[in-house]
């Protein structure tokens, strides 16, 4: 697999659809799904101009982060479990909390019943996978879910996405099942381990960096900034395939036809032409260009859900957390030295006195 590194040359294949093609069934992700799907996800394994269309049909969806009447939904989600942690003591912040706001803030961006929130925890850190590979059962099981969420949205409009793909219209025809599948399957397992990850990280990098903290408490304006930075070193989907219909080369490195090319934003996001001293996590960096949402036609729609729910994170966690010391922690390695990265975390989170 010819793999893409350099911000320029990622950010290039990103836009590039005919040499980097992303209408393939399952051969978008790493690793492959066309095993365990008989669908496309959409809208991500699509082309312009049909994907204009696919995208359409999910945007109220991802856009209510940025509707005034819900933010505060989201913000409640992360602010209440923050609160939950605050009382008890040490916490394992991966499926701890992490996992629990991720579920529960999925359940107010898709707008459905909010009690599924606990469902989708049973399922881990990720729908279909388990140590990193692409497990049939779970793959089986979690379609079987879609379907039934599926069967219940067509009698109940208060199920959200999973009723809105009834009445849906892709260039003046109604969804076929594999399509609303495809939709439920990326909107269900797509922000699921990258948003843990995120959030994780990002408690993880003020336990070892109490300045940092210290420095948002007196300068919360720089949340914003401080967040674009942790989702550059952090970049939660390290790397997303493309197939290369008629093969291609990137400078002396080359690729047959029909094999598969990766786009590794993990890796662009550390290019040192880009960013100066790229390992190091600077929260007032700026500009910041980072490519961990991706570039181009297929730019993370989920990414509003993941600002809104790491500002408030932020922004919950300075003004009530006086310290994060680590207690125990079992930590993954990524070919792409992303820091952070644990297979559990086991945070203390001191409490900040009221005066
Ligand atoms: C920190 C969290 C996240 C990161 C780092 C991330 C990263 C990415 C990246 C790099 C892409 C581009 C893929 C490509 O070019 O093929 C992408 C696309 C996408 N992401 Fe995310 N994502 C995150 C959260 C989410 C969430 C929470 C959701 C939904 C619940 C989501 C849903 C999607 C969808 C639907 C697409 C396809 C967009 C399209 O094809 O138009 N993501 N994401």
């Amino acid at each position: 697999m010819l793999m893409l590194l350099r911000w320029r040359d990622v950010r290039a294949a990103a836009k590039d659809h005919t040499h980097f093609d992303s209408a393939q069934r399952g051969r978008v992700p790493t690793p492959p799904e066309n095993d365990i799907r008989q669908f496309r996800q959409l809208p991500i394994e699509t082309n312009p101009p049909e994907h204009a269309s696919w995208k359409a049909i999910v945007l109220p969806f991802f856009r209510r982060p940025m509707t005034t009447a819900v933010i505060p939904e989201f913000q409640r989600v992360v602010r209440d479990h923050l609160q939950t942690v605050l009382m008890g003591g040490d916490i394992e912040v991966v499926r701890g909390f992490a996992l629990p706001v991720q579920s529960a803030a999925l359940a107010v961006l898709l707008d459905t019943d909010r009690s599924i929130a606990e469902v989708w925890q049973g399922w881990g850190l990720h729908a279909l996978r388990r140590n990193g590979k692409t497990d049939p059962e779970k793959a089986a099981r979690f379609l079987t879910f879609i379907d039934d969420m599926l069967d219940r949205g067509r009698s109940d409009p208060d199920m959200g996405i999973f009723a809105a793909l009834h009445d849906a219209d892709f260039e003046g025809r109604p969804l076929t099942r594999d399509e609303m599948r495809g939709i439920c399957h990326l909107a269900l397992s797509g922000g699921r381990d990258t948003v843990i990850h995120a959030i994780t990280g990002t408690l993880a990098h003020l336990a070892a960096h109490p300045d940092d903290l210290a420095r948002l408490r007196t300068e919360p304006s720089l949340i914003p900034i401080a967040v674009e930075e942790l989702f550059r070193v952090l970049s939660p989907l390290a790397m997303i395939g493309r197939v290369c219909p008629q093969g291609h080369s990137v400078g002396s490195l080359g690729v047959a036809p029909d094999a598969r090319a990766g786009l590794c934003w993990a890796a662009a996001n550390r290019d040192p032409d880009i960013f100066e001293n790229p390992e190091e996590v600077r929260i007032d960096r700026a500009p910041n260009p980072h490519v961990a949402f991706g570039a181009g036609t297929h730019t993370c729609l989920g990414a509003p859900m993941a600002r809104l729910v790491l500002r408030t994170l932020l922004s919950e966690v300075v003004q009530n957390v006086a310290k994060l010391t680590v207690v125990a922690a079992t930590p993954r390695t990524s070919p792409f030295g992303t820091p952070y990265l644990y297979e559990s975390l086991t945070l203390r989170f001191a409490r900040m006195e009221v005066p």
